[in-house]
């Protein structure tokens, strides 16, 4: 028998205010048809003032546990992905368990900023099938808006604010491609690129800064590697594309989704997309994704889904799951 994590519960939640390209040609030098042709973003939401990193993971986290059926007190480990924790230390993972009731376990941030749901997803499904934790919450969440340049045309019009969340459960079974579960994971990072997509700011710098990109150097790469990543990743399992039911990417740039898709040879129908009504929430875009197409009925249990992020670092990652 062979231990797996199987996603029981997928939740989301998004702030209350949407903020339109309309909105934004008002704020600085740009129009609704560059950013929709460029980026395929129309809206984003923006959390609300005092409305923190922690509010957003609490509500995905407290619908996925909903939904998977789970008292939070089941919980033994919380994994949070985020670049905008509340505070430097202590990780928002803590706050997020104290406000669930959950008093056992561990509860830490993981930091690869888009890729982020992808690690904290590796870092559970290892702590699962290693049998350090049978029951785990796995949260992406942004307040992303913080670290804008409210003046940089280049970057303000590409991100939103979200958090996405789901809950993994140890399950045993024969170790095939028709179990369900997580069916593998494939992390990689080239800290070469670190300077190409980061924040001019930091503890050492005593501020906190503004997100800094080359876009066109981001943009070239991550095409290249999110295929890479995600061949890899069917390799891995002896799958091809003609076996995955949905893609469900990091939603960052329409172009780079389909760009990478079309690689691959999976068909446009197949992909999830979202980036038109979040733009890109970083770590918590892929489960925003995954709650939006799950809520719709497209994905359903047993479907294969493929997801796959790249971010600052650089670092990127794939999953394959079987819902
Ligand atoms: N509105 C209007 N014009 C804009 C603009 C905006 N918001 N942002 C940039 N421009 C201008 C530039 O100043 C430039 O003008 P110029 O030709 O007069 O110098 C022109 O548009 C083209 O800029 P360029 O950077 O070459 O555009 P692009 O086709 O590369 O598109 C991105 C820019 C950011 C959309 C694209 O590079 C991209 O998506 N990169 C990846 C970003 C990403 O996904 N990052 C997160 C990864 S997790």
């Amino acid at each position: 028998m062979v231990r797996r994590s199987c996603i029981v519960g997928v939740g989301s939640y998004l702030p209350a205010q949407v903020l339109t390209n309309k909105d934004l040609e008002a704020r600085v030098d740009t129009t609704d048809e560059w950013i929709t042709q460029r980026t395929g973003i129309r809206e984003r939401h923006i959390a609300a003032e005092g409305e923190h990193t922690s509010d957003l993971a609490l509500a995905a986290a407290r619908q996925a546990l909903e939904r998977a059926g789970m008292p939070a007190q089941a919980l033994d480990l919380i994994v949070l992905a985020t670049t905008t924790p509340d505070h430097t230390f202590p990780a928002t993972a803590t706050k997020v368990q104290a406000a669930l009731g959950m008093t056992g376990g561990a509860a830490f941030d993981v930091q690869a900023v888009c890729s982020g749901f992808i690690y904290a997803l590796a870092v559970a499904d290892n702590f699962i099938r290693s049998g350090q934790a049978k029951n785990a919450l796995v949260i992406g969440a942004e307040t992303f808006s913080r670290l804008l340049d409210w003046n940089d045309r280049t970057t303000c019009v590409l991100f939103g604010d979200g958090a996405g969340a789901v809950v993994l459960q140890a399950v045993e079974g024969e170790g095939t491609n028709d179990d369900r579960g997580v069916l593998s994971t494939h992390l990689h990072s080239d800290g070469r690129h670190y300077d190409l997509l980061w924040v001019d700011g930091g503890i050492a710098l005593g501020r906190s800064g503004f997100v800094k990109m080359n876009g066109q150097e981001v943009f070239r790469h991550a095409v290249g590697r999110l295929a890479e990543v995600m061949e890899e990743t069917l390799a891995f399992n002896g799958m091809d594309a003609s076996q995955v039911d949905w893609l469900v990417p990091h939603q960052a740039n329409r172009r780079i989704i389909d760009g990478a898709a079309r690689k691959l040879k999976l068909s446009a129908d197949k992909v999830v997309i979202t980036v038109d009504r979040h733009g890109n929430t970083s770590a918590a875009s892929i489960p925003l994704a995954l709650a939006a197409a799950v809520d719709d009925g497209r994905i359903k249990t047993g479907d294969v889904v493929l997801m796959e992020a790249m971010g600052g670092g650089f670092t990127w990652g794939a999953a394959l799951v079987r819902m």
